[in-house]
């Protein structure tokens, strides 16, 4: 079995997907799977840019054997050396013996941690600027540092003005047997690419607006990513998103409440928070960070310029999982943001003071409106506070 198609007349997308994926990184929920993209240049050259999950090799590998049609591999460029994309390069480097290696001084290093072979004699490093001529198409290096890993880079064919973006424009889940943006509803895909570009490069934004610079010097008509759907009709939209996404900027003006109750009573209040204010027209959404994977929230929050965060308070702290939602947008340089917090505690609450601490340390923060305080269940006064709130907060996100 093979599956392999043209993206111009000298490249061929090799990849593959993961179909029963329904972890990415052990980590991120992915409902439908993964894609993991790979792409072959034909020309007086071959270039394979980058391999693919070892949960794929075995199509991968004959995905390759298609597209070269008995011609040897020249080439292999490796954008980025983490597993995803690496773990079947040992294998492509056995069957084709007399492929060279292109990547960074710093891939250099970690093709010998991760395949424990000694391919110096075969490997190239290139740097920001250096060009491969493979024949009529010239290929020209770029540093993408930290996008999402120190060695990573990405390639510019300037003969089909084709950019191989490494992780950058990827998304979550796999294709429904599309390729390009406009074989699949772009827009509704938007929510997993930047849950995507959010949990997993989300944290170098500065790094990301410097690539976007680069990018922006360049004419492409193809972004071609490791993960999700190849760019032709959408990449000013998808450009423009992540220009937003990378600069910490809000994108939606509305309020996300996030909540994690035990018996469901935090979750009543968030509920009528949500309803108080779409009542007030004020752009909202609800997420249970205990019954999903917090990537979900944590994406939701970075989109948003206001959160609103509910949560029991449990063993004297904040119920865990939002106690990890805390962490983990701290991890990924939450700021910039307002923020309003709801407290439930049956004899001692101290979830709004412990959730205030934590975020007020995050830069930019800007708490609204009072803490909503629970004791057990919301009652009649809680749902006059959440009025409150809901003004306040209101006023806030249309101010
Ligand atoms: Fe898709 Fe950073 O690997």
């Amino acid at each position: 079995m093979y599956s392999i198609r043209n993206i111009t007349d000298d490249i061929l997308y090799v990849g593959a997907e993961d179909l029963k994926q329904t972890s990415f990184e052990g980590h991120y929920t992915t409902p439908d799977g993964m894609a993991y993209n790979s792409y072959l240049l034909r020309d007086e050259k071959t270039v394979l840019f980058d391999t693919a999950d070892r949960a794929v090799a075995e199509i991968f590998l004959a995905n390759v054997d298609k597209a070269l049609d008995g011609r040897a591999l020249d080439y292999v460029v490796v954008h980025h050396m983490e597993p995803d994309h690496s773990a079947t390069l040992d294998a492509v480097l056995t069957r084709y013996p007399d492929a060279g290696i292109l990547c960074s001084a710093q891939a250099a290093k970690m093709i010998a941690n991760f395949t424990g072979s000694d391919y110096t004699a075969r490997i190239r490093t290139v740097k920001e600027g250096d060009t491969l001529e493979a024949g009529r198409h010239t290929l020209r290096f770029i540093a993408a540092p930290m996008i999402h890993w120190p060695e990573v880079m990405m390639t510019y064919d300037a003969f089909d003005r084709v950019l191989f973006s490494a992780d950058a424009f990827g998304t979550f889940g796999s294709r429904g047997g599309a390729l390009f943006d406009d074989e699949t509803d772009f827009d509704a895909r938007l929510d997993e690419a930047a849950r995507y570009y959010l949990n997993i490069v989300g944290k170098y934004g500065v790094q990301v607006q410097n690539v976007l610079k680069k990018a922006a010097a360049l004419d492409v008509a193809l972004i071609c990513p490791l993960h999700g759907f190849v760019l032709r009709s959408r990449i000013a939209d998808a450009i423009a998103k992540y220009d937003v996404w990378s600069s910490y900027k809000p994108e939606i003006d509305g309020v996300c409440v996030i909540y994690a109750s035990v018996y469901g009573h935090t979750a009543a209040a968030a509920h009528a928070l949500a309803n108080a204010l779409r009542k007030r027209g004020v752009a909202t959404d609800v997420l249970d960070v205990t019954n999903a994977d917090k990537s979900y929230a944590l994406a939701k929050a970075f989109r948003y310029s206001h959160s609103c965060f509910a949560a029991t308070t449990y063993n004297a702290g904040v119920f865990v999982a939002m106690e990890e939602l805390l962490a983990d947008l701290k991890a990924h340089g939450f700021k910039n943001r307002k923020y309003a917090l709801m407290e439930n505690g049956s004899w001692a609450p101290m979830s709004g003071k412990l959730m205030d601490a934590s975020l007020a340390a995050m830069p930019g923060m800007t708490k609204v409106g009072d803490t909503v305080t629970m004791l057990s269940a919301p009652n009649t006064q809680t749902l006059d506070a959440i009025e409150k709130l809901a003004d306040a907060l209101s006023e806030s996100v249309g101010g």
